[in-house]
């Protein structure tokens, strides 16, 4: 019988989960699962996003919502956003000793009743919370994927265009590394608009400018809304959960296990990613320039500090 995707947001009371429900909705990525510890609030996200289905078309009159972890049974995919969000001033790793103890207990529940799902962890310090999502479900690396360098790379994509005048959609360029403020890694080695580097466009101090933006991205919307973002995190997360359920192979910045690609192993990092209804399928690897090698590095370090803290929830 065919089926559509099932799949499930796990914080969907929350902005960012919201978020990627209104996306997943609006281009009808499946059949939707709603939980949150409020599950009352759940279920006014899922009514209230389906009743924008007369306005906007979505063929998506009913959802499922609630607080009982057994919604997500069988999903084929379980988004994981629960979690507290920064606050202004606060750095996402200081979130570590709150998130880590919500997302390995959320992640028990996605092995008992979703274990052959792949998961996307969006929760924060990102990839401090894909460790622990992989290391509490067990699941193979292909199956537990971040949410993080997407985002970072469409603000990336976004500063580029402002700094340069050009439209967005001529701007290629990627963010690697950690989702931290300080060691993220915003490529200009290979970035390009409409095909020409982007280092023949702009001038050094104009770049450096453009990197060190992207890099405080999220504290920057943090300090003007008075909590994390949701609307782009949102809809980054729902085009990586459209390359999976529709299988695209949509080459992504994604936050995975590294297995000795870009010289690194164990850690979690974000690295490009293809992504297709197996996950995270592969990992692409390229040549860095000695400045973005050496921050590359210092990401990996820092992930590592953080995975050491996260070992103590599990
Ligand atoms: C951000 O950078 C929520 O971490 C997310 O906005």
């Amino acid at each position: 019988m065919l089926k559509r995707p099932k799949i499930a947001i796990v914080g969907a009371g929350g902005n960012v989960g919201a978020a990627v429900a209104h996306w997943a909705a609006v281009k009808e990525l499946g059949d939707l699962v709603l939980i949150d510890l409020k599950g009352s609030v759940a279920q006014g996200r899922g009514l209230d996003l389906t009743q924008c289905s007369p306005f906007e078309g979505f063929n998506n009159t009913s959802f499922v919502a609630g607080e009982d972890p057994a919604l997500m049974k069988d999903a084929d995919v379980v988004v994981m956003t629960a979690g507290v969000p920064r606050k202004p001033g606060q750095s996402r790793e200081e979130l570590i000793n709150i998130n880590a103890g919500i997302v390995r207990d959320i992640c028990a529940n996605v092995k008992k009743y979703a274990p052959e799902s792949i998961l996307v962890v969006v929760s924060n310090p990102l990839d401090a919370m894909v460790f622990v999502a992989k290391q509490v479900t067990g699941f193979p690396r292909e199956r537990v994927i971040g949410s993080a360098g997407i985002l970072d790379s469409a603000r990336y994509r976004t500063n580029i265009a402002l700094a340069t005048g050009a439209s967005v959609e001529d701007v290629s360029a990627i963010v690697l590394g950690a989702h931290t403020d300080k060691d993220m890694v915003p490529v200009t080695s290979t970035a390009t608009v409409g095909g020409v580097p982007l280092t023949k466009i702009l001038a050094a101090d104009k770049l450096s400018e453009v990197v060190e933006k992207t890099k405080k991205g999220g504290a920057e919307l943090t300090a003007l809304i008075g909590t994390s973002a949701w609307l782009a995190p949102g809809a980054g997360t729902s085009l990586m959960v459209e390359s999976i359920v529709r299988n695209q192979g949509r080459l992504l910045p994604c936050s995975i296990e590294l297995n000795g690609e870009f010289g690194v192993k164990g850690c979690f990092v974000g690295v490009p990613v293809k992504l297709g209804m197996k996950g995270a399928e592969k990992v692409y690897e390229f040549e860095l320039s000695a400045q973005e090698k050496e921050a590359f590095a210092n990401s990996v370090k820092a992930n590592q500090e953080l995975m050491e803290i996260a070992k103590t929830f599990l």
